[in-house]
């Protein structure tokens, strides 16, 4: 019998849209607030942490900021693919998180003012990414965290592995996975569900993501039958760390930064002269590749070329104040000091602008769920994101889904008791992985997935590659059932955590191409050189995966949100 633990609401992630969530609800219902946080890893170990360069906000509208701007920068940053009502919720409501933050305690970086310090940031037309050094994120979860410290209404369950989440009659009926210290399942009943789980971008080899990103709460939100929206819509983000991966923020540019090929040219001035470095990340990432591609990249120490990110005019003093943690990274990765020397740097796979299908509110088509954060596509930020809008939306819709979950409540009554087939199925699917015989690796299997990814689904796509893209996944679908689990044990049984990773990353995998194979047209991220244009009159539409029975997925189509600006020509 597998163990029951209720709580009102459960929240599967710690990240910042998890405790933003909870801090709402908890602010809301006080000591009457009965919380869940189930996460995968330690609570401060969440992605999170690793956000760097800032969140947006307009705070200067004295200055000429304005909540228009914001709103017509990120909509043109997304192509037009963005719902423009939820761009105009996020920009109104951003002011008053960043000040939010500031009085429960975040130590944002201040001007000479003293005012809250904000710095350029790709694609926005103002200096409004507002910054804690270059730990951002880090600092918003510490703030959030002690914040939520102060209310005792919740319990915490660290390294749960959820699996499964069960539905019955259309209704949130129960999350399931296993405790990793004893191998025990759980089953956390509640009435609300709030998925904040974060993104998947693990299914790259180059990648910022923490290795414990693997789009788990996506791919299980889809077994459940919810659509994923938009998910051909990967971001590279430009300056990935060669030849780790780890994140070069973007607030290297924004605090003036270069980057120049092997003439030492600055090459944007080619691609977007108007903004330079701090064009959007899709058009920088493009930007760089075809200067590698033409030859003008560096030898990387990995055998692959490379762009480099030149800081070396900023300064001592900048650099340590204002991007200590890149310094310390520089050092530390690989000896050198961007003070005096150039960082070597090429587009990384960074975030997923697709995800659970979500309302204007986090509200999903399945009762008692919602979805914040990374794990879910509200529509905010279309075809490509701006950097730092993504912390804030964090932000946003953790406070407006924890504020929703609240009111929805008492309407939403006892939850349905736990489907046994479903969690019979959920088990038995377990001790199927770890009867698996075979000749597979299961590490091999994850290695050729993601570096098939980098080879066919990156910066630029061609059909020809995706097809062969999709026959690959599929093949490693096949090749996983002889995969063997070298650990049968029941303690922190790590390897089966990874069997079941390697599902998501597949079942994710399999959404992003087919949905690539199929928009033919380029926009924001998705770059396809045999379609090398936008075609609004086909394509202004987002797309939605379903599963179907064989777990395949069938793609649909829903209307962009348009209420003020029509689509027009992207130039910076
Ligand atoms: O470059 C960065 O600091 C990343 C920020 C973001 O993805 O929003």
């Amino acid at each position: 019998m597998a163990k029951e633990i209720y709580h009102d609401v459960v929240i599967l992630g710690a990240g910042l849209a998890g405790l933003r969530a909870a801090v709402e609800i908890a602010r809301r219902l006080g000591g009457k607030a009965d919380i869940g946080i189930v996460s995968k890893v330690q609570l401060m170990r969440a992605h999170s942490v690793c956000a760097e360069g800032g969140t947006a906000a307009v705070l200067r509208p004295e200055e000429g900021d304005s909540l228009e701007l914001h709103a017509w920068d990120t909509n043109k940053g997304a192509d037009f693919l963005a719902d423009q009502d939820v761009v105009d919720r996020f920009v109104r409501a951003m002011p008053g998180e960043i000040y939010q933050l500031d009085h429960w305690g975040i130590p944002w970086t201040r001007d000479e003012a003293g005012r809250i310090a904000q710095r350029p940031f790709g694609g926005h037309s103002f200096p409004r990414a507002t910054l804690a050094a270059d730990k951002t994120g880090f600092f918003e979860m510490q703030t959030l965290y002690d914040t939520l410290l102060r209310y005792r209404c919740f319990a915490r369950y660290d390294e749960f592995f959820a699996t499964d989440i069960l539905v019955e009659d259309g209704r949130f009926a129960g999350l399931v996975g296993v405790f990793a210290p004893t191998g025990e399942t759980i089953v956390f009943r509640g009435k609300a569900l709030l998925i904040a789980s974060g993104g998947g971008g693990t299914l790259y080899g180059f990648t910022t993501y923490s290795q414990t990103v693997t789009g788990d709460g996506m791919a299980m939100a889809w077994r459940a039958g919810l659509p994923l929206e938009d998910m051909e819509f990967l971001q590279f983000h430009p300056t990935g760390l060669v030849p780790s991966g780890i994140l070069m923020t973007e607030a290297c540019r924004g605090e003036g930064g270069y980057l120049r090929n092997n003439r030492g040219e600055r090459f944007m001035e080619r691609y977007a002269p108007s903004k330079m470095e701090l064009a959007p990340r899709d058009m920088v990432s493009r930007a760089e590749q075809e200067e590698i591609l033409a030859g003008r990249g560096f030898e990387g120490s990995d055998g692959k070329p490379y762009i480099q990110l030149d800081l070396t005019h900023l300064g001592a003093d900048r650099i340590n104040k204002r991007l200590p943690l890149i310094r310390e990274v520089c050092m530390k990765f690989l000896g050198l000091d961007p003070i005096t020397t150039p960082i070597p740097i090429r587009p990384v796979a960074h975030y997923s602008m697709g995800g659970i299908e979500t309302d204007i509110n986090g509200k999903t088509r399945i009762e008692g769920i919602w979805v914040a954060g990374e794990a879910a596509c509200v529509s905010l930020h279309g075809a490509n994101r701006l950097g730092s809008n993504s912390t804030g939306e964090c932000l946003v819709w953790g406070a407006i889904t924890g504020a929703e979950i609240v009111a929805a409540l008492t309407k939403l009554g006892a939850p349905p008791a736990v489907p046994a087939a479903q969690l019979a199925a959920s088990e038995d699917h377990r001790r199927e992985l770890l009867a698996r015989k075979g000749t597979e690796n299961l590490y091999g299997l994850r290695r050729e997935l993601r570096t098939m990814m980098d080879d066919y689904v990156g910066v630029f796509r061609k059909g020809e590659e995706l097809a062969k893209a999709l026959v690959i996944v599929r093949e490693l679908r096949q090749r996983s059932h002889q995969a063997p689990v070298p650990d049968q044990g029941t303690i922190y049984n790590s390897n089966l955590f990874h069997a079941l990773e390697l599902e998501n990353l597949l079942d994710l995998a399999e959404v992003t191409i087919v949905g690539a194979i199929a928009r033919q047209e380029s926009r924001g991220a998705h770059a396809r050189r045999d379609y090398p244009n936008r075609d609004d009159e086909k394509w202004h539409k987002h797309s939605l995966a379903w599963r179907q029975p064989d777990g395949s997925p069938r793609l649909d189509y829903k209307p962009v949100t348009i209420t003020t600006w029509k689509p027009v020509e992207r130039k910076y």
